[in-house]
């Protein structure tokens, strides 16, 4: 071949290669887009954000306006100059324009866009409104990380932008987010800002929980004790719902939205293409406005706000007229704060007892042919649907609405898993899924010996990103489409502050959103974790008081003497610090910047601190050092990992085959891989006693769990409702056998063992006494 030829050929190639190169790269990581776009082609150049910079509507209708005045609020605060936003007439060079396709392209849908960027102009082309917002939105992820900082002095000067074309569109209809204002409420200012990153997330609904047992916070102007009466209550539980006796804090709470503000709000959250969806609770969750209205119960009351948390068996009777009266004059005052088509009337955790005793209610199921309670539900939601439908209205219900027969247009969300929405769509009812494993952002997002209290449960990051709404193999091709998307519930009897409410929701609510805007097989674990460094960035200056990841380092390390123990940074603006020993670090304490070497065992704590001095969770790593375990021997346990439905007694787990064998370096369930519920372990080795004496051994689990000492049951509870067990031992210097059986039924996880001794103070057992044979 010609030199020349072979010259043009090698370029030719290479040019291709960058084009393949850069696309892969671009949906991954480099342009950092949460939730990631459905394609993304990087072009050669770019576009220069300067003093000419202006920002061109080809529409005039009031949405197009909404997205310019949107966009140029950003870009005129970060430029401290105001950005000029004009008709298509004049010269488009550097110019972003807004155009409506003058023909639908079926591709983008309702809310998709095409987002092309040019060294000359930028122009984002969508079918409807929706779809240039959400381009607006990538836009300003395109940006530097500072675009999103409400302190105006920060001004940012010329930007670039890469020049890209981006198609993109969601994968559902569907994509909300939740708050519970009724257990605590949220100032006007924090609803604003929710609503602020659940349009950044280009998510479209908030659902606004709006009555609860322990407050009732919407203006009502017919019924004005439900808010002079129900928004308030004298005190608030404290304290863990377990906790005995139970704690309050004597101080009177409450709050709640006048009709003024929440039309406010509505009109906020339109303009940022979110519709508000409010719930408004019953038969059940319903104390609040019971305390106000006591007629509208079963037995008259009186009854007082609820103070404390759970499921109040005091629900709205069914078998009166006038309560349907009630709830219909309340509804056709919220149907006229919010257009949504959607209103969600509740329906969960309605106990049956009151309804059970009630002549009324008893009538009502003779007289309407009823077979029993849940029918008599059914009959309430199904004739509240009717009043909603005739007023051009839908009712949305929690997936305990399917009891005793489904309301015939009703929408249903699945919160106690999917099976209710699978049910549901498979009648054809649409389905938002909501379950709790996957979509509740009250429950932990880490084990919880590092986090503040929260309700329970363990719903990770990763979790949360592992989520699919439809359940291809429960719903045949025609049912799915009933599925029209998935919401995270923030319900806040533990989150009593804006700050905390933002920990919980950030950054689940990012993992989420990418469930519910990217195409499945375009989702990408590592790919998120990666975009998630600016992302991060972005919240922090907006403000956002979000969970802080930890250090990247295990809850325990076995090295040799003198090996280097590496501690990850997962924060481009974080630092870590670290202190050996037993205190939490605090920003004094050593910034890690090189692997720690270590010759005796050694605990470390390190945690993540952002520049504005918050810090993040703190980890606890035992490093032990493998010479010093004895001659054929290692440090840690063996075990074996079961996963079977084991009822709620402990078995001995003989007739069980392991799912899984392993090495753990110290006694922890988070070093086993393992699922959610419904799994067991035993943990078998020597534990190295060094003094004769009596000892005393404490099991923490939260389900059953056993210790086994020299073959000896020193300690245990076989039930599910066992959280703690004690037993003492007179034991000998020297090793003994030792083994530990824990199963997990369902929700929390925990297994801890403590002990106490000869002078030794009660105590974790720590991981340098547990070895076994190598
Ligand atoms: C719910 O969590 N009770 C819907
Ligand atoms: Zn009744």
């Amino acid at each position: 071949m010609h030199r020349k030829m072979a010259l043009i050929l090698i370029l030719m190639f290479g040019f291709i290669m960058f084009f393949m190169c850069s696309e892969n790269r671009s949906g991954n990581s480099l342009l950092s887009i949460v939730p990631v776009p459905k394609s993304i082609k990087i072009l050669s150049g770019k576009f220069i954000i300067s003093d000419k910079f202006k920002i061109m509507s080809e529409s005039d209708d009031p949405g197009v306006k909404y997205v310019s005045d949107f966009l140029e609020n950003y870009i005129s605060r970060a430029r401290s100059a105001k950005v000029p936003v004009m008709g298509s007439e004049e010269e488009k060079e550097n110019a972003l324009i807004l155009r409506i396709n003058k023909q639908e392209e079926k591709s983008l849908g309702a809310e998709g866009y095409e987002l092309k960027i040019t060294p000359g102009k930028i122009i984002i082309r969508a079918n409807k409104p929706a779809g240039l917002f959400y381009g607006v939105q990538t836009i300003l992820q395109l940006l530097p990380a500072e675009i999103w900082s409400l302190n105006t002095s920060k001004k940012i000067g010329t930007m670039e932008l890469p020049c890209i074309i981006i198609k993109d569109a969601p994968r559902y209809k569907y994509r909300g987010m939740h708050l519970d204002v009724g257990r605590h409420f949220f100032p006007v200012s924090f609803i604003k800002r929710y609503i602020d990153y659940i349009a950044m997330h280009k998510m479209n609904v908030f659902h606004w929980h709006l009555t609860e047992d322990q407050g009732w916070r919407i203006e009502i102007k017919k019924y004005p004790k439900l808010t002079s009466v129900g928004a308030w209550r004298k005190e608030t539980m404290i304290g863990r719902l377990s906790d005995r006796p139970y704690r309050y804090d004597h101080k009177r709470y409450g709050g709640f939205y006048t009709q003024d503000q929440i039309r406010e709000i509505v009109k906020y959250a339109k303009e940022r293409f979110i519709t508000v969806i409010p719930e408004i609770e019953m038969p059940g969750h319903s104390v609040a406005a019971l305390a106000a209205y006591p007629e509208f119960s079963c037995t008259g009351g009186p009854f007082e706000v609820k103070t404390r948390w759970g499921v109040s068996k005091d629900i709205y009777c069914a078998g009166k007229d006038e309560t349907f009266r009630f709830l219909e004059d309340i509804l056709t005052e919220v149907m006229d704060l919010f257009p949504s088509k959607y209103i969600h009337i509740g329906g969960d955790e309605a106990p049956k007892d009151r309804w059970k005793k009630c002549p009324d209610c008893q009538k009502r199921i003779n007289e309407e042919g009823l077979k029993n309670e849940h029918e008599l539900q059914s009959y309430f939601i199904t004739r509240i649907e009717k009043f909603l439908n005739k007023h051009g209205r839908k009712i949305i219900g929690w997936d305990e609405i399917l009891e005793g027969g489904l309301a015939p247009n009703a929408a249903v969300m699945s919160w106690r898993g999917i099976s209710g929405g699978i049910a549901a769509a498979r009648t054809g009812h649409d389905v938002i899924m909501t379950p709790t494993e996957y979509c509740y952002f009250d429950y932990y997002q880490a084990p919880r010996s590092m986090e503040p209290t929260a309700i329970g449960g363990l719903t990770t990051l990763k979790k949360v990103y592992s989520f699919n709404p439809v359940p291809e193999d429960s719903l045949i091709v025609d049912q799915r489409k009933y599925v029209i998307g998935g919401q995270g519930n923030v319900w806040t009897e533990f989150i009593g502050t804006p700050e905390y409410a933002e920990y919980m929701f950030f950054p689940r609510m990012c993992a989420l959103a990418e469930v519910l805007w990217t195409p499945k097989d375009k989702r990408d674990w590592n790919g998120f974790k990666k975009r998630m460094d600016k992302q991060y960035k972005r919240l922090y200056e907006m403000g956002a008081d979000f969970r802080i990841p930890c250090p990247v380092i295990d809850r325990a390390v076995v090295v040799n003497k003198g090996e280097p123990v590496k501690i990850g940074n997962p924060l481009s603006i974080g630092e870590v610090r670290y202190t050996i020993g037993s205190k939490d670090p605090d920003i004094s304490d050593s910034l890690y910047t090189h692997p720690l070497v270590f010759n005796t065992h050694a605990i470390i704590k390190s945690r993540v601190f952002l520049p504005d001095g918050r810090a993040g969770s703190v980890v606890t790593t035992t490093v032990l050092i493998k010479d010093l375990a004895p001659k054929g021997m290692r440090f840690g346990l063996n075990y074996k990992y079961f996963e079977e439905d084991f009822s709620d007694t402990l078995p001995d787990f003989s007739s069980f085959k392991p799912v899984s064998k392993g090495h753990a370096s110290i006694l922890d369930l988070d070093v086993l891989p393992r699922r959610e519920s419904q799994f067991g372990v035993i943990f078998t080795g020597y534990i190295n006693i060094s003094r004769d004496g009596k000892y005393r051994f404490w099991l923490y689990a939260d389900d059953g769990v056993e210790i086994y000492i020299d073959n000896k049951r020193v300690a245990g509870n076989k039930s599910y409702t066992g959280s703690q067990s004690a037993g003492k031992i007179f034991l000998t210097k020297g090793y003994h056998t030792v083994r530990i059986l824990h199963f997990e039924l369902w929700g929390n996880q925990a297994l801890e063992l403590w002990y106490s001794g000869p002078g030794i103070e009660k105590q974790q057992v720590p991981p340098r006494m547990f070895l076994c044979d190598k």
